[in-house]
């Protein structure tokens, strides 16, 4: 069949549909860019605050509304809100064909043999602490791939769905990893990002590493660490991200790795959520303030150009103004390159959703607003103090806005236009000298 995958939510999810992708390719199914022209429809969801549910189900409805003209259309659902929900979608959205949970997307193929048998309504969806077969099959990915180190999150803060339908932390062996990597580096591919909900903890609830694996020829004991140095010095890997961070995993061991090989960027999105320690010790996020500015110095300490990114929710049940203002300080000196804010959404049957949604509407949205217009003003003043450096840049290719330029990433992962030269080429390393600075976009030329 003729299949389509629309994903909403984080750089799992994105690792998941590439991976679904991949395994219905293998099955005989053929991916199509545009929705009208398939019959297999999958959509992979994301339930970590109310609206990203509310779209996805009203794109499930829609879709599910096509089968009018197009009964032999199949539309099926993975992801987290399927993990969630359940067998209630189909009470929901009686057309749909069928609902996959979030540990087992590798029954997606069946699932689709099935429905074309005549069944519908069907699911297959685990309890979220299966230890799952986690399918390493990859497509269409350019230079740069994602790969899944950690699943679930142990951490339970108490404002997130993410435990609930990603299950406990599950780390794959190392093994695996590196198998997983040295394959795409041999299709071509020259940077990797390792995944994880809280990717520091990687082989602490579970181990990776056996006695048969190699020791660290850097005395690395640290799971995370000894990974980072495996997967650095695999031949083709140019650059090797990992996202997210958490303040409690930046340790000297992770420090270290990171300033040792050149091929590890120096960038981490390090979710802060709050510069309130009476709004994070609610948020159960397991650090005060003062911890997190310390993460982000020892860091800072070793790579004065380390670009860090993060996550910040306003509005948390009980965040008062001086909370916030305390929000706005923990930024400034922080420093951070880039922001997302998010205002906060009660999620059933977390710990917060008991508690009173006390600030209104209104003012979730000016602190949201305040916030994004700080970062503005931050973000440009980072971008400024790039113009005279010399940047690393993997290049991408022809730029989306003007073809007759090109464009790369930065280590601190901003995007960077320059005028190609016939040395050059996509998948590979220049270094630009950074002339002009936007919002978000920085200008060089070749050195
Ligand atoms: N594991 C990552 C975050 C995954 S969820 C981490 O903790 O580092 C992505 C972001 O969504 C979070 O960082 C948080 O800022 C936001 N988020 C999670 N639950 C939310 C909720 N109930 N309301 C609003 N934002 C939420
Ligand atoms: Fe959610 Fe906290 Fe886990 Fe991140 S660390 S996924 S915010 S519970
Ligand atoms: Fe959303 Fe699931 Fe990611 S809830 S943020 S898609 S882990």
């Amino acid at each position: 069949m003729r299949f389509i995958l629309h994903t909403y939510g984080c750089q799992m999810n994105v690792r998941d549909s590439e991976a679904a992708s991949a395994l219905l390719k293998a099955a005989g199914h053929e991916r199509v860019e545009n929705e009208a022209d398939a019959d297999l429809i999958v959509v992979n969801t994301c339930s970590v605050r109310g609206k990203a549910e509310d779209k996805a189900l009203g794109k499930l409805g829609l879709l599910c509304a096509t089968k009018r003209e197009r009964p032999n259309r199949i539309v099926g659902v993975m992801g987290c809100m399927a993990q969630r929900l359940g067998d209630t979608l189909f009470t929901q959205i009686p057309l749909l064909d069928f609902a996959v949970g979030t540990r087992r997307s590798g029954a997606i193929p069946r699932l689709v043999s099935r429905v074309l048998f005549g069944e519908t309504n069907i699911s297959e969806i685990s309890s979220a602490d299966e230890i799952p077969d986690v399918p390493d099959a990859h497509t269409e990915h350019g230079f740069s791939a994602f790969v899944t180190i950690l699943l679930g999150c142990n951490r339970r803060c108490a404002y997130c769905i993410v435990p609930d339908v990603r299950g406990p932390e599950f780390s794959r062996p190392a093994r695996e990893v590196i198998a997983e990597v040295t394959a795409l580096a041999q299709q071509g591919v020259r940077e990797v990002t390792l995944l994880g909900q809280s990717v520091m903890n990687y082989g602490i609830t579970n181990g990776v590493w056996s006695d048969s694996d190699p020791a660290s020829p850097n005395g690395f004991t640290e799971p995370f660490a000894r990974l980072l140095e495996a997967v650095a010095q695999i031949p083709g890997i140019i650059r090797v991200r990992f996202t997210s961070g958490h303040p409690s995993g930046c340790t000297e061991q992770l420090v270290r790795a990171v300033s040792l090989f050149p091929a590890i960027c120096h960038h981490l999105h390090l979710p802060v959520q709050s510069g309130s320690d009476q709004v994070l010790t609610a948020m159960r996020r397991g650090y005060l303030r003062s911890d997190y500015l310390s993460a982000v110095k020892r860091l800072r300490a070793v790579m004065p150009d380390f670009a860090l990114t993060t996550d910040v929710i306003v509005g948390f049940p009980g965040e008062t103004v001086e909370d916030f203002e305390a929000t706005r300080t923990l930024m400034d000196e922080a420093d951070f390159d880039n922001a997302f804010i998010f205002k906060y959404s009660p999620r059933p049957g977390t710990p917060a959703a008991a508690w009173t949604d006390d600030v209104t509407e209104t003012e979730k949205m000016r602190r949201n607003q305040v916030l994004l217009a700080d970062q503005d003003r931050r973000g440009e003043a980072a971008n400024q103090r790039l113009v005279g450096t010399i940047q690393e840049v993997l290049v991408e290719g022809p730029s989306l806005r003007n073809a007759s330029r090109w464009a790369g990433r930065s280590p601190g992962n901003k995007i960077v236009v320059f005028d190609p030269a016939p040395s050059v080429l996509p998948g590979t390393l220049a270094r630009v000298r950074i002339v002009r600075a936007a919002p978000q976009t920085l200008y060089g030329e070749l050195v």
